[in-house]
């Protein structure tokens, strides 16, 4: 016998690939978007695999701390928006059943596999939104955009500050820091955010608000 996570059923990457494929036939055929069934989709960080779309994943703590820290910050029956931060949204989803609802907005496709919490985006169109995505409507919004330059920022910063209501965490590099200020109005946290693999670039959190994430280098919230 494994323990708990061996019992868990894994899909490969191939039949998640596959997967999608179908419900985006299905959804054009029917003009409607798969609500997937409790129990069936996997919600894992990892279980869709990194790509060449400069995909990053967190590490579990990372993902589970920044998790944590969008629950709190949104409040009781608080919005989430994950903007390019799958692992963010698997992490939460794990979670269901907590007094909360999130969105993942992704340009990966395979993601569509979550069903109607998945909105396409790109950031090179920062505001070509569902027109039933209201203004000013998430408690947080978190994002980490999936370059390093002021071009990929400004533009998803404009995202950013459409969805929310006003709290608002980025992770991105620590060469980010002077734009991220000027584009969010957002400051640096001790909390270090941590991949699966090592990167070349330092990786860093920025708030506008009191976190948790600002106490320590580690997760308050995990530890
Ligand atoms: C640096 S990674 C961040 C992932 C995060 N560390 C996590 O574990 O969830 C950047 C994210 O941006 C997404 N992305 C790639 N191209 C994009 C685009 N044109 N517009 C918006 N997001 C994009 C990637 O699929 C990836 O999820």
């Amino acid at each position: 016998m494994g323990d708990d996570d061996d019992d868990i059923p894994q899909l490969s990457s191939h039949t998640l690939a596959a997967l999608q494929e179908f419900y985006i036939d299905q959804q054009q055929r029917e003009g409607t978007k798969f609500k997937p069934s409790q129990g069936f989709i996997q919600y894992s960080v990892g279980s869709i695999e990194e790509d060449w779309l400069s995909q990053f994943w967190y590490d579990d703590e990372t993902a589970l701390c920044l998790a944590n820290e969008a629950v709190l910050a949104a409040g009781r029956g608080g919005r989430i928006a994950c903007v390019s931060a799958p692992s963010v949204y698997q992490k939460l989803k794990e979670q269901d059943g907590k007094d909360f609802s999130v969105c993942i907005l992704e340009y990966d496709k395979r993601f569509s596999v979550y069903g109607e919490e998945f909105i396409f985006y790109d950031y090179n169109n920062p505001l070509n939104l569902p027109g039933n995505l209201i203004p000013h409507s998430f408690d947080i919004v978190l994002a980490d955009p999936p370059y390093l330059s002021e071009e990929c920022l400004r533009k998803t910063a404009e995202t950013i500050k459409y969805l929310t209501k006003g709290k608002i965490l980025l992770c991105t590099g620590a060469v980010m820091e002077e734009q991220a200020a000027k584009h969010l109005g957002v400051e640096m946290c001790n909390f270090t955010p941590k991949h699966t693999r090592n990167l070349a670039n330092e990786f860093r959190c920025y708030v506008n608000y009191d976190s948790g994430l600002d106490h320590d280098s580690s997760c308050s919230e995990c530890t």
